[in-house]
C-alpha cells in the first residue's frame, strides 16, 4: 500500500474559514433552541473571601419570569467541578472563594429576565479581608498544591564560586483570554435521564464527567458535543466544565432545555486567567557571559483552587532553560492561594513565564557585561556534551536552533540594524529604538502522561463519501482542516468527500483535551490508524477479486489498484458492504517513549521540541512610555508543515497574542480582590493596528526527526513565546538610557511602566 499526497503540505483554507466570514458558522448560541428552552444567569459573590450567611435571594425568586432558583442544595450528586483535587464547588455552599463565585442560578423564560432577577439578590456575607496578591499569599503561607523543585548539582556554593553574579525580582503579569465566543452551554434533557449538553469546551469528556457527577447519573446517560469554538486559548480546558454544569443542573431540575451564555463582564471577573507569578532569581556567571549556576524560584498566583496549576506550575519549571543548558540548577516553585478565581490554562501553558524569566537572566547577564545579549544567547545555547536538561532530558536537535538562530540573524541584519540603532540612539534624546533576537525551545506532550491519547472513529459510506470524527476540538486553530486532508490522502480521495463532524463523547469517548499544542499529533495519528484498518479490509477484499497481493493495492485519485487493475474508491467500498465488510473502524494512539517521574524529578516529559526565534525592533517615546513594535521577522519550526497556511496563520497569532501580554494587557484587582479590568474599555487587547508594519513569519524548513504525522510538529503555542523578542527589545531602548544598569522593567511593559523605568533608570537630563 503507498499512497500519494494531494491535500498534506497543500496552503488549504480552514475549512469553516468562508463560514466564519459569512456569519454562517454555527456556534453554541446560534444553534436552534429547543421549543420551551429556558435561560440562566447566575448570581455573585459580593465578597472575596468570608462565610456565606444567607443568599437573599426572596425578591429573586419573585420575579417575572423566574422559573426556578437554584442554590447548592439542589445539586443531586457532589457539589465538585475540580479538574483534580476534589476543591472546587459548582455553586458556593458556607464559604465564599472569591470574589464573583456563583452562588446561586437563576432559570427564567428570557435571558433578561433572568439578568435581571439575578441583580435582585441581597446576599449576606461575613467578610474577611482576602488574599490578593503575591504577598498577601506568602505572607499566609497558603498554597493550594505543595511546593515542588527540580535540578541538578549544588547550587550555593556555584554561585559563590561564580566570578559573576546577578540577583532580581521580576513580575510576570497574567492574562485574561479574551476568546471572541464567551462561555456558553445548552443542556438539553433526553429520556430516562438521559443528558446532551452542546459546549464550548477544549474537553467535551470532562464535561461529560463532572455533569454525571453534578447530577450523580452514570456518565454513558450524558453526552457533549462540540462543533467549534469561537477561540478558547486554555480558557475552556477546564473553566468550560462549571457552565455546562449548571445548564445541565437547570434541565436536569426543570425537564427542559436549558442556556446558560456568560456575559462578557461576568465572564473576564468570574473565569481564570493565566498564571501572574513573582520569579526571584540568582545567577552566578562568567566574564564571557557563560552561566555557570542559577537558583530560580516561580511565585505562581494559582487562585482558590489547584485547578490546572500542577501542569501549569511545571511547565513553567520544565521552560525556565528556554534554549539554554544551565550547568548547576535548582528551580522551586510556589503554587500560592489567593482569595480570587483559580487561574487556569492559557497558551503555553506556564510556558511562557517560565522562559521569560530566563530571557530576563540573560538580558541581566549582558547588561553588567556590556555585550550584546544575543552574543550571550548564542554562548550559552544548548550544544553537544552540554545538552542535558535540568530535569534530565537530553536536547539531541539542538543543531536545528543554532541554524535557526544563525539564519534569522542573517535574514533580519541583524547586527548592521544594531549598528543603526546604536547610531540613532546616541542623536535622538527621547525616541529610543531597541532590538531584540530570542530563541523558543517549547516541550511537545502532555506532562501528565495518562492524556497523551487520541481516539477516532472513520465511517466510509456506501458511495464513497467519509464521516470522520475524532477526540479533539476545533477552536479555530485548523485541527479540524489538518486531520481531514490526513485522511484523504490515507485514502487518496478527495478531501470533498471527507465530511468533518462535530466531537461527541457518544463517538470517541474518554478523550484528553485538546490543549499542548498536541491535538493533530494525537488525533491525526488516531485518525490514520482508523483509515489503515479500513484500507487494510479494502484491500483485502480487492486482492481476492483481483487475485493479487493486498500489499500491491493502491490507494490514490479516488480509487483502488494494482498494475492494470481499477475500482473507484466508491464502487470498492459499495461492493465491500454487499461483501459484507465493514467499513467503519476505531484508531487509537499513544505517544510512545514518553517517561517522566515527577517524584525523582527526572526523565522524558516530552516526545519532542519545536524550536523557533524572533528578532523585533521597537521605537519608544521615552517621554510618555508610547511605544510602537516597527519590525518583526521570524523564523519558526514546525517540522514538515501539513498546512502551511494555517500554521503561519498560528504563529501570527500566537506572536500577536503574546506581544499583548507582554504589552498592553494588564490586570488590575483592588484590595478586595476584585478585578477591575473587567471589560475591554480598560483591559486592552492588541487589534490589527498593533501588528508591526513589517511583519516576516518564515518556516524553518526540515522534517521532525520523531516519528509524528507525516513529521510535523505541533505549532499551537509555541509562537505566543516569539513575543519575548517585544519585550526584550523594549529593554533595550531603556537600557540606552543608562548602560550597564539592570532595567526595572517587569511585565507587562505598558506605557505607564515603561515611562516609570525610565524615569528609575535615567532620573537626570531628559526628564
Ligand atoms: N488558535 C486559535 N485560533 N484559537 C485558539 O483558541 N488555542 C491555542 C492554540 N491555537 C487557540 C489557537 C492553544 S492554547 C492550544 S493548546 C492549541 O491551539 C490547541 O490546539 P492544537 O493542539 O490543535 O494545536
Ligand atoms: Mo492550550 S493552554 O494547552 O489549551
Amino acid at each position: 500500500m503507498s499512497d500519494t499526497l494531494r491535500h498534506v503540505s497543500r496552503a488549504l483554507p480552514h475549512d469553516s474559514a468562508r463560514k466564519h466570514v459569512a456569519g454562517t458558522a454555527a456556534y453554541v448560541d446560534d444553534l436552534p433552541e429547543p421549543h420551551g428552552t429556558l435561560h440562566l444567569a447566575i448570581g455573585l459573590s459580593p465578597a472575596a473571601r468570608g462565610r456565606l450567611i444567607d443568599l437573599g435571594i426572596d425578591a429573586v425568586r419573585a420575579a417575572p419570569g423566574v422559573v426556578a432558583v437554584l442554590t447548592a442544595d439542589d445539586i443531586p450528586g457532589r457539589n465538585d467541578i475540580a479538574p483534580s483535587l476534589n476543591d472546587e464547588p459548582l455553586l458556593a455552599t458556607d464559604r465564599v472563594l472569591y470574589f464573583g463565585q456563583p452562588i446561586f442560578l437563576v432559570v427564567a423564560t428570557t435571558r433578561d429576565a433572568a439578568r435581571l432577577a439575578a441583580r435582585l439578590a441581597r446576599p449576606v456575607v461575613e467578610k474577611e479581608t482576602p488574599s490578593v496578591t503575591i504577598e498577601d499569599a506568602l505572607a499566609r503561607g497558603e498554597t493550594v498544591l505543595p511546593d515542588y523543585a527540580f535540578g541538578r548539582g549544588n547550587v550555593a556554593p556555584a554561585l559563590a564560586d561564580a566570578p559573576l553574579r546577578a540577583q532580581g525580582q521580576f513580575r510576570i503579569g497574567g492574562q485574561e483570554h479574551f476568546y471572541l465566543e464567551g462561555q456558553v452551554a445548552l443542556a438539553i434533557p433526553g429520556e430516562d435521564g438521559e443528558m446532551l449538553v452542546h459546549s464550548s469546551t477544549q474537553h467535551p469528556t470532562e464535561v461529560q464527567h463532572v455533569v454525571a457527577r453534578i447530577l450523580g447519573v452514570p456518565q454513558a446517560l450524558v453526552t457533549c458535543e462540540t462543533r467549534r469554538m469561537g477561540g478558547a486559548f486554555g480558557g475552556k480546558e477546564s473553566q468550560a466544565t462549571q457552565w455546562a454544569a449548571l445548564a445541565a443542573l437547570a434541565a436536569h431540575a426543570t425537564r427542559r432545555a436549558c442556556k446558560l451564555r456568560l456575559d462578557r463582564d461576568d465572564d473576564m471577573q468570574i473565569t481564570g486567567k493565566r498564571h501572574d507569578m513573582r520569579a526571584d532569581w540568582d545567577i552566578g556567571f562568567d566574564s564571557d557571559g557563560l552561566i555557570h549556576a542559577i537558583d530560580l524560584q516561580l511565585n505562581a498566583r494559582c487562585g482558590c483552587s489547584a485547578d490546572l496549576s500542577q501542569g501549569v506550575v511545571d511547565r513553567a519549571m520544565f521552560h525556565a532553560d528556554n534554549a539554554y543548558f544551565l550547568p548547576v540548577v535548582d528551580i522551586r516553585s510556589k503554587r500560592l492561594k489567593t482569595d480570587s478565581v483559580s487561574n487556569t490554562a492559557f497558551r503555553g501553558f506556564g510556558g511562557p513565564q517560565g522562559m521569560l524569566a530566563m530571557e530576563r537572566m540573560i538580558d541581566a547577564v549582558a547588561w553588567s557585561l556590556g555585550k550584546d545579549p544575543l552574543d550571550v544567547r548564542k554562548a550559552n545555547l544548548y550544544r553537544p556534551g552540554h545538552d542535558e536538561t535540568p530535569y534530565g532530558m537530553r536536547v539531541t536537535d539542538a543543531d536545528t536552533i543554532h541554524a535557526i538562530i544563525a539564519t534569522l540573524e542573517e535574514t533580519a541584519h541583524y547586527r548592521e540594524r544594531r549598528a543603526e540603532i546604536a547610531a540613532f540612539n546616541a542623536q535622538s534624546p527621547v525616541l529610543k529604538k531597541g532590538l531584540a533576537l530570542t530563541p523558543v525551545k517549547f516541550g511537545i506532550s502532555f506532562t501528565l502522561k495518562a492524556l497523551n491519547q487520541a481516539g477516532a472513529l472513520v465511517n466510509v459510506y456506501a458511495d464513497g463519501s467519509v464521516r470522520l470524527n475524532h477526540g479533539g476540538t476545533e477552536m479555530g486553530q485548523g485541527l479540524y482542516q489538518k486531520i481531514a486532508q490526513l485522511v484523504a490522502d490515507e485514502f487518496g480521495i478527495g478531501i470533498e468527500r471527507v465530511r468533518i463532524t462535530a466531537t461527541t463523547t457518544a463517538k470517541v469517548p474518554n478523550t484528553s483535551p485538546t490543549a499542548a499544542s498536541a491535538g493533530t499529533d494525537l488525533n491525526g495519528m488516531a485518525a490514520i490508524v482508523a483509515c489503515r484498518e479500513i484500507k487494510a479490509r479494502l484491500a483485502a477484499y480487492a486482492a481476492t477479486l483481483w487475485e493479487c497481493d493486498a500489499d500491491d493495492i493502491v490507494f490514490a485519485e479516488d480509487a483502488l489498484s494494482a498494475g492494470n487493475r481499477r475500482m473507484s474508491f466508491k464502487d470498492a467500498a459499495a461492493s465491500a458492504i454487499r461483501e459484507r465488510i465493514s467499513l467503519s473502524s476505531t484508531g487509537f494512539y499513544a505517544t510512545p517513549d514518553l517517561t517522566w517521574e515527577r517524584d525523582k524529578g527526572r526523565g522524558r516529559p516530552f516526545y519532542y521540541f519545536a524550536y523557533g526565534a524572533a528578532c523585533s525592533e521597537v521605537i519608544v517615546d521615552m517621554l510618555t512610555g508610547e511605544n510602537r513594535v516597527t519590525r518583526v521577522d521570524i523564523l519558526h519550526d514546525v517540522g514538515r508543515s501539513l498546512n502551511p497556511a494555517i500554521d503561519m496563520g498560528q504563529i501570527e497569532g500566537g506572536f500577536v497574542q503574546g506581544m499583548g501580554w507582554l504589552t498592553t494587557e494588564e490586570l488590575v484587582y483592588d484590595s478586595d480582590g476584585r478585578l477591575r479590568t473587567h471589560a475591554p474599555s480598560t483591559y486592552k487587547i492588541p487589534v490589527a493596528s498593533d501588528v508591526p508594519e513589517h511583519f516576516q513569519v518564515m518556516l524553518h524548513p526540515g522534517a521532525n526527526r520523531e516519528a509524528t504525522v507525516h513529521r510535523s510538529k505541533a505549532v499551537g503555542e509555541p509562537p505566543l513565546m516569539l513575543a519575548i523578542s517585544v519585550f526584550a527589545a523594549l529593554c533595550d531602548a531603556l537600557h540606552s538610557l543608562a548602560p550597564g544598569k539592570l532595567v526595572p522593567l517587569d511585565a507587562p511593559a505598558t506605557p505607564e511602566a515603561i515611562l516609570r523605568a525610565a524615569r528609575q533608570i535615567a532620573p537626570g537630563d531628559l526628564f
